[in-house]
Formats: C-alpha cells, sequence, structure tokens
C-alpha cells in the first residue's frame, strides 16, 4: 500500500515531514513530491499550491505517477456551520462545487453534464477517522464541504453557499481532488481543521491560526495512517 497525503500550502504539509524520517524529495512536473515512510507504510507527501486547477494536477501526480492507492487530504477550511470553531476538525461525508455555474442553462448550481453536484469519499477510510477519533477522545465532526476557486471573506456569500449546498465548510481543492479520486477509483478523505469564519475577519483569522490548525488535522490524518495499514 502507498498513501498519498496531500495539502495545498507547505504549511498545510510541514508538519507531517517533520515527524517523518528518511524522506526523499522528488521533482516532478513542477512540483516537489517527498517519500517517505510512517510506522512501515510507504507514504507520498505533496502540497499542491492553492485551488482547484493545481490541486487536480497533483491529485492526479500522486496516482497516475507515484502510484498511490489512498489519497487523504490534509488542511484548513473556512466555517459555515456556526457550531465549527476554530481548531475544530471537520471531514467531508461530501464535497460540491459552490463556483460551478452554468444555470444559465438552466442546470442546478454545481453542475455540469456528466458531472455530479456531490462526491462521496470512501466510507472506509471515514470508519476508521472515526475509530482514531473515539480512541484519541476527539471531536472529529462531518459535514458537506464546498470547493471553490475564491477565497471567501463575506458573510453574504457565505450564506448563499450555506443556503445553496446545505454546505458545512468551505475550502478551495476538495472537490477537485475528490473528483479525481473518484474518477480513477482511489478512496479518498478530505479532513480540514478550522482557521476561519468565511467572514469579514476571514483573511486576518486565516493568517493568525493557519499554522495551528493545519497540524491539528496534520496530527490526526498520521493517526489514520498507522490504522489503515493495520
Ligand atoms: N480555506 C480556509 N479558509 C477559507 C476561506 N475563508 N475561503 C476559502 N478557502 C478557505
Amino acid at each position: 500500500m502507498r498513501i498519498a497525503i496531500l495539502g495545498a500550502m507547505p504549511e498545510e504539509i510541514e508538519p507531517l515531514l517533520e515527524k517523518l524520517e528518511k524522506i526523499s524529495r522528488i521533482d516532478y512536473a513542477d512540483n516537489s513530491y517527498y517519500k517517505a515512510e510512517y510506522k512501515g507504510v510507504e507514504l507520498v507527501i505533496a502540497y499542491s499550491k492553492i485551488g482547484c486547477a493545481f490541486s487536480t494536477l497533483t491529485a492526479t501526480v500522486l496516482i497516475e505517477h507515484f502510484k498511490c492507492d489512498r489519497l487523504l487530504f490534509s488542511g484548513v477550511a473556512g466555517a459555515i456551520n456556526e457550531t465549527l470553531k476554530i481548531g475544530d476538525l471537520i471531514y467531508a461525508n461530501k464535497l460540491c462545487k459552490h463556483d460551478l455555474d452554468i444555470t444559465a442553462f438552466g442546470h442546478p448550481h454545481g453542475f455540469v453534464p456528466e458531472g455530479q453536484v456531490y462526491i462521496y469519499p470512501d466510507s472506509d477510510l471515514i470508519t476508521i477517522a472515526k475509530e482514531v477519533a473515539k480512541e484519541k477522545g476527539i471531536d472529529l465532526k462531518e459535514g458537506t464541504i464546498a470547493t471553490g476557486d475564491q477565497f471567501i471573506s463575506s458573510s453574504e456569500k457565505k450564506e448563499w453557499i450555506k443556503t445553496t449546498f446545505n454546505a458545512d465548510a468551505l475550502e478551495m481543492e476538495g472537490y477537485s481532488v475528490a473528483l479525481v479520486c473518484d474518477a480513477l477509483n482511489v478512496p479518498f478523505f478530505i479532513l480540514r481543521a478550522i482557521s476561519d469564519s468565511a467572514d469579514s475577519d476571514a483573511s486576518f483569522d486565516f493568517d493568525t491560526f493557519l499554522e495551528k490548525s493545519a497540524k491539528v488535522s496534520a496530527d490526526f490524518i498520521l493517526e489514520m495512517v498507522e490504522k489503515i495499514a493495520k
């Protein structure tokens, strides 16, 4: 088994690399990939750069070039659901793309012909995440994660995403990574720790809490790796 761990930003994978030994860097397709081992499990770790285009590329490379057969995403998100506070962990039980819009042709938001509004992560990986949370006494939330190529820092926009997609959190890579994994039949799991509330304070909060929240997510993902390999 070879597990890919993907983040969007350096801050999202640094807490992983810090914990691993015998890391080798491979430069490929304009990005750096880190091969490592954790408790006997082969890992390939990368950050994609922000947004759907870069994360699509990196997820594809991790699967097609590096032959990873599971993909775990670790990173941060903006909260939509009011019960989510900074530092809380949420995994996607489904993902959608909030800025995909051909409604001019009568289609619903987030839908294009032959596509799907919601993509669903692997149920076995979700079960493992729940086991880790239970064993470690971590309050792991679940919900719909909405992806788009926009940093959301407006209560109105956030409210629109909430009502249109019934979403609980938002970020900029989950759906595109999900789409690649789904199409290539690679089980995947998308985890996010809250860095901000996608409102007028979002950019300040994001800068303040990015590193801390990214570490919360990365630490959880490493706990999952151990269990997945068993
Ligand atoms: N990731 C973390 N916070 C975000 C926000 N407010 N908008 C988009 N992506 C995010």
